[in-house]
């Protein structure tokens, strides 16, 4: 199965979160920003994800979604956003952002926690467990 994750990033934590989720498939896994991503074709599963901004995924990643939307309906496609926000009717919210640029849904969605200067709320063990549920969904 040949693996692809997608994102985009401002500080850094999104890009973090991508190369543990690499390390956790245990497997050979491309990351690629939003703006180096082609080739999707060869790929069964595309992982997504974005950095959540005034209450929004970047821009960047909706309109990758949007874009290759012909070829995302072909794939097994799971989505995830990171940010600080901790209610999960706010996690659904901005997840839904992400479906609705899809236009299908994705066989999984997730938020994960992020950081800023000091808060940080990165976790490790969450990733990991969002690894073993795509593992187990694929
Ligand atoms: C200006 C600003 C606005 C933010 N707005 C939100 C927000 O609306 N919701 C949220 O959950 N997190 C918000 N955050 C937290 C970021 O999503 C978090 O810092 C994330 O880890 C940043 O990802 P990045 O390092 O990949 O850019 C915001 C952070 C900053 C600096």
């Amino acid at each position: 199965m040949k693996i692809l994750i997608v994102y985009d990033t401002k500080h850094g934590s999104t890009e973090q979160i991508c190369k543990w989720i690499a390390e956790f498939i245990n497997n050979k896994v491309d990351i690629r920003r939003t703006g180096e991503a082609d080739n999707l074709e060869k790929y069964d599963l595309i992982i997504v994800g974005s950095p959540i901004y005034m209450e929004r995924p970047l821009s960047s990643v909706t309109k990758f979604l949007k874009s290759h939307r012909d070829v995302l309906q072909r794939k097994k496609v799971v989505l995830f956003v990171v940010g600080l926000a901790t209610f999960k009717f706010t996690a659904s919210r901005y997840l839904r952002i992400m479906k609705n640029a899809l236009g299908f849904e994705p066989i999984m969605v997730r938020m994960l926690p992020g950081k800023w200067r000091f808060i940080n709320h990165m976790d490790r063990t969450k990733v990991e467990n969002f690894v073993k549920e795509i593992m187990k969904r694929i």
